[in-house]
């Protein structure tokens, strides 16, 4: 095809598949880049933020269960900054609070509510009774009974391993913790690390 001379400027962009695709890819390219570099030198989205520690033994077995059991399905752990979850549910989630989250249970399914900072806002026995039976404390909940997790132990020399993992993954666990954490469950039910996995949840951010 001949090139007609006339055509000049943008109009020869637009008037071009090949030169449109090319520049189209070129603009996303560096709309990418602009909002991607920056986040390598941000250190409030890979650091801790003040307070947050790893889980303990018990909280990171919890959350084994938690994955296992497929809550995230129904349950989301990321409070937008939006007025009104913040005022359902407390100060948003901040991207230093899941550092130790590996992979991290921010999910996008609310079949239920928002669990990121559910701890402390029931009891121990509140739980207890809600997991085992969620119709008996919440008699419209849809949500199903996990009647088994009271009657399975925690294997303690599967634990060490699970620390040992995450310090891999750079959690900071000692060894000392790594080698103590089979103790620390011993004689604890799935339940019992459910719940403690659970109260844990957003309470270390004042
Ligand atoms: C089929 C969806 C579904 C699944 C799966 C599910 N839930 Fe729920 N959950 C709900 C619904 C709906 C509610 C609200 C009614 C209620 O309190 O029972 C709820 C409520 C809760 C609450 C109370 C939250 C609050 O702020 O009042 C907790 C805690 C909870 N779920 C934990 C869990 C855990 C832990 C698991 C996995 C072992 C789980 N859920 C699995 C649907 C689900």
């Amino acid at each position: 095809m001949q090139k007609d001379p006339a055509l000049r400027g943008h109009e020869r962009i637009e008037t071009s598949n090949f030169l449109m695709i090319v520049l189209i890819l070129v603009v996303i390219a560096i709309g990418g880049m602009v909002e991607i570099i920056p986040l390598f030198f941000q250190r409030s989205t890979t650091e801790a933020t003040e307070g947050i520690n790893p889980y303990p033994a018990l909280q990171l077995v919890g959350r084994d269960i938690y994955i296992r059991e497929g809550c995230y399905n129904c349950h989301s752990q990321m409070i937008r900054p939006l007025h009104a979850e913040t005022l359902r549910y407390g100060h948003y989630s901040m991207a230093g609070e899941f550092v130790y989250d590996h992979p991290f249970q921010w999910g996008s399914k609310r079949t239920g509510p928002d669990l990121h900072r559910v701890g402390g806002k029931y009891s121990d026995e509140w739980h207890r009774i809600h997991l085992i039976g969620p119709r008996d404390v919440v008699p419209e909940s849809n949500m199903p009974a996990y009647t088994w997790l009271e009657h399975e132990p925690i294997e303690g020399v599967r634990v060490p391993p699970r620390l040992r993992a995450m310090q891999r993954l750079g959690v900071p666990y000692t060894d000392a913790e790594i080698t103590d954490s089979a103790a620390a469950v011993a004689g604890k039910t799935e339940l019992d690390a459910l719940i403690a996995y659970l109260q844990s949840l957003g309470t270390h951010v004042k």
